[in-house]
């Protein structure tokens, strides 16, 4: 790999913003305080989680750089990233959520491997780069293709960190060939995060980012892209990120029963008071994130204060003062929508938050039903508690 190198310790991360919750010392993985979330649509990139398998990878020459194309095509070629650069730009406004979001609340119903993420392993960004479409086509695939003339329907992307769960080899994972070369799914190579040149922890030079899939499909510091006939056999898409019924426990678990999790279901936080948190009687501002995967739009966020007998809708928006309006072509269909409801309150109250998709799905009650060895994808509702006593709220 030229250009481009994963060490093998960590002795040379980035620095990173004193505020961030460390949640695991190697590999290095934080999350910002949860009402760092709410202050802004876009969330600042020293404020963006990360989530990082194993030491930050190294450039040494930007320009010797390059991500090789290969696989079930007919031409396989390198590119430079001054011929990434050379394609269409598009920046799109696009949430990347960890599918172990909110695993914290998971492991208290029951222990649950993985890194304790509480309700930030989320963030918003304006990504800028290629579309992977553009690129594809480069090496002679059209666009909206299912299956390469070879046999490709799968396409590859392979980084050149070093991941203990894949014995020192790189972190891999895949997306269909339909969804790759359709240009309405925003697949991007991107070279920048809200503006400026993705940072190190980001990706920097080059990432992908997969909208309305977890996280963990959107590779970071690019290798290659390979088309390839069936999923990547790589750990984080064979072993790990696809989720179980409750019954599954270590002893009885067959990974190959479980298709590889892309889209990520509805979720939403109250994101502007902690649970617990003490406030004075009277009115508290309820501020939270809602998204949902695949493009779907959120239609409603409501709150309750009795533990879901009654329901209050919160008001929704996208950029600020600018009311928000599911699937209309004036919201970004892959970005978080901010809500916000104020709440009197005279006496010590659980707030509940769920949201609603486009397609009706709702937010399950209980994290119970839910519950997966793995502890990913709790997406049940959100619950704070707010105690009355001394407090600056
Ligand atoms: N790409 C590489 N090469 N190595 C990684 O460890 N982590 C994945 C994904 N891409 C990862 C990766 C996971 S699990 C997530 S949630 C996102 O990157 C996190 O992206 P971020 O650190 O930019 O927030």
């Amino acid at each position: 790999m030229p250009g481009i190198r994963g060490p093998s310790e960590y002795s040379q991360e980035p620095p990173r913003h004193p505020s961030l919750k460390v949640n695991a010392k190697e590999p290095f993985n934080a999350e910002p305080p949860r009402s760092a979330l709410v202050s802004s649509y876009v969330t600042p990139v020293d404020l963006f989680y990360k989530r990082n398998h194993g030491p930050i990878p190294i450039v040494d020459h930007l320009q010797s750089y390059s991500v090789t194309l290969t696989g079930l095509i007919q031409n396989p070629t390198k590119l430079f990233i001054k011929d990434i650069r050379s394609l269409p730009k598009y920046n799109v406004t696009a949430t990347l959520q960890c599918a172990g979001n909110r695993r914290t609340a998971m492991s208290k119903v029951r222990n649950v491997r993985g890194v304790g993420w509480d309700v930030s392993a989320i963030g918003n960004a304006v990504w800028g780069g290629a579309k992977l479409a553009d690129v594809l086509e480069l090496v002679g695939i059209p666009k909206l293709t299912a299956s390469t003339y070879l046999g490709g329907r799968h396409v590859e992307f392979v980084s050149v960190d070093r991941c203990k769960e894949e014995n020192g080899g790189p972190y891999k994972a895949s997306i269909p060939l339909s969804q790759a070369t359709n240009p309405e799914a925003d697949v991007l190579l991107a070279y920048e995060m809200n503006g400026e040149t993705l940072n190190r922890d980001h990706g920097f030079p080059l990432r992908v980012v997969v909208p309305g899939v977890i996280g963990a499909r959107s590779v970071k510091w690019l290798d290659s892209i390979n088309v390839i006939a069936e999923e990547s056999q790589g750990f984080f898409m064979q072993k790990d990120y696809k989720m179980f019924p409750p019954s599954v426990n270590w002893d009885n678990i067959n990974w190959s029963s479980r298709r590889p999790q892309m889209d990520f279901p509805v979720q939403s936080a109250i994101c502007s008071v902690e649970d617990v948190q003490m406030v004075k009687p009277g009115k508290v501002s309820i501020k939270g994130y809602a998204v949902s995967g695949g493009g779907r739009g959120i239609e409603r966020v409501d709150i309750s204060l009795d533990g879901g007998k009654n329901w209050v809708e919160a008001s929704r928006t996208q950029k600020p003062g600018k009311h928000y309006i599911s699937e209309h072509n004036s919201s970004d269909k892959w970005a978080w929508v901010l809500f916000e409801a104020t709440i009197d309150v005279s006496q010590t109250t659980e707030v509940i938050a769920k949201a609603v998709d486009s397609a009706a799905n709702v937010q399950p009650e209980n994290v119970e039903s839910v519950w997966n060895l793995r502890g990913i994808l709790n997406t049940s509702w959100h619950r704070v508690l707010l105690r009355l006593g001394h407090s600056n709220l």
